[in-house]
C-alpha cells in the first residue's frame, strides 16, 4: 500500500516547494494536481473552448488524454507526448484556471488520475481538495496557509525569476485572491481546512521550518533514518 502525504492550501503558500523537499528527503514522488487543472485549462484555451461554459468544459475535458509518468522524484504530464512546461504558467491560465476548476467533470477526471497514481509508488501530493476530497484518509495531512501579501510577493518573484511575466505585487494579490474566492466557495470539492489536518501558517517561517514542521508531524515510521 503506498503512503500519502496530502498538503492542501492557496496558492502561493508554499505548497509546491515544501512537498517538492519533503519527497526528495523521504523518496516520496511529488505530485503538482494544481498541474492538472491548469492542463485541462490550457487544452481549453489551445481548443477554442469557452472555460465560462461548464457543459462545454465537461464535455472538451472528457476528450483531453494526460499521460503520466514518473521522472526525477515526480509525476511529469504530457499531453500528445508534449510537456506544457510553462504554457501552463501564464497569468491568462491563472485567470481561467479556477472556473475550469468548478467543473464537477473535470474535478472527477482529475481525482480519478490522482488517486491512480498510488500506483507508482509513495507521494507528496499537493492541490486544494486532496485532504478533504482525494485521499482524505491519509494519516498525514496538512494545510499550509500564509497572508495574502506574503503569498503575493513569492508569486511575483517566481513569475520574474522564471520569466512568465512582469506583474506588479499588488496585480499577483488581486489575482491570487479573486482565485482563492473561486476556489474556496465553489460548489464541488471547495478549499478549506479538513478536520484533522495539520494548519501550518507559513508567513514568518522560512522554508527549512515549514519542511520540519512536516517531517516533525508524519508518522515515524515514514521517515527514513
Ligand atoms: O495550485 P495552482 O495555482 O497551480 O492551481 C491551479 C488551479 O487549480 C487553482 O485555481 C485551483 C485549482 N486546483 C483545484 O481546484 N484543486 C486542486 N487539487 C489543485 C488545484
Amino acid at each position: 500500500m503506498s503512503r500519502v502525504i496530502a498538503i492542501d492550501g492557496p496558492s502561493g503558500a508554499g505548497k509546491s516547494s515544501v512537498s517538492r523537499i519533503v519527497g526528495e528527503k523521504l523518496g516520496f514522488l511529488h505530485v503538482d494536481s494544481g498541474a492538472l487543472y491548469r492542463i485541462m485549462t490550457w487544452q481549453c484555451l489551445a481548443n477554442g473552448v469557452d472555460t465560462a461554459n461548464p457543459a462545454a468544459v465537461a464535455a472538451f475535458a472528457a476528450e483531453v488524454q494526460i499521460e503520466c509518468r514518473a521522472e526525477e522524484g515526480h509525476i511529469a504530464y504530457y499531453v500528445k507526448g508534449e510537456a506544457p512546461g510553462n504554457r501552463i504558467r501564464t497569468p491568462e491560465i491563472n485567470a481561467h484556471a479556477s472556473p475550469v476548476a468548478t467543473v464537477k467533470e473535470v474535478r472527477d477526471r482529475i481525482t480519478a488520475i490522482l488517486r491512480g497514481l498510488v500506483s507508482f509508488g509513495d507521494l507528496v501530493v499537493e492541490g486544494r481538495d486532496i485532504t478533504t476530497a482525494v485521499f482524505p484518509d491519509s494519516p498525514a495531512r496538512f494545510y499550509l496557509t500564509a497572508s495574502a501579501e506574503a503569498r503575493a510577493r513569492r508569486r511575483q518573484k517566481e513569475e520574474v525569476e522564471k520569466g512568465i511575466a512582469n506583474q506588479s505585487a499588488e496585480a499577483v494579490k488581486a489575482s491570487l485572491l479573486a482565485r482563492d474566492a473561486i476556489d474556496s466557495t465553489r460548489k464541488y470539492a471547495p478549499l478549506k481546512k479538513a478536520d484533522g489536518a495539520l494548519e501550518i501558517d507559513s508567513s514568518d517561517l522560512t522554508l527549512d521550518q515549514v519542511v520540519e514542521t512536516v517531517l516533525a508531524a508524519l508518522p515515524a515510521d515514514w521517515i527514513r533514518r
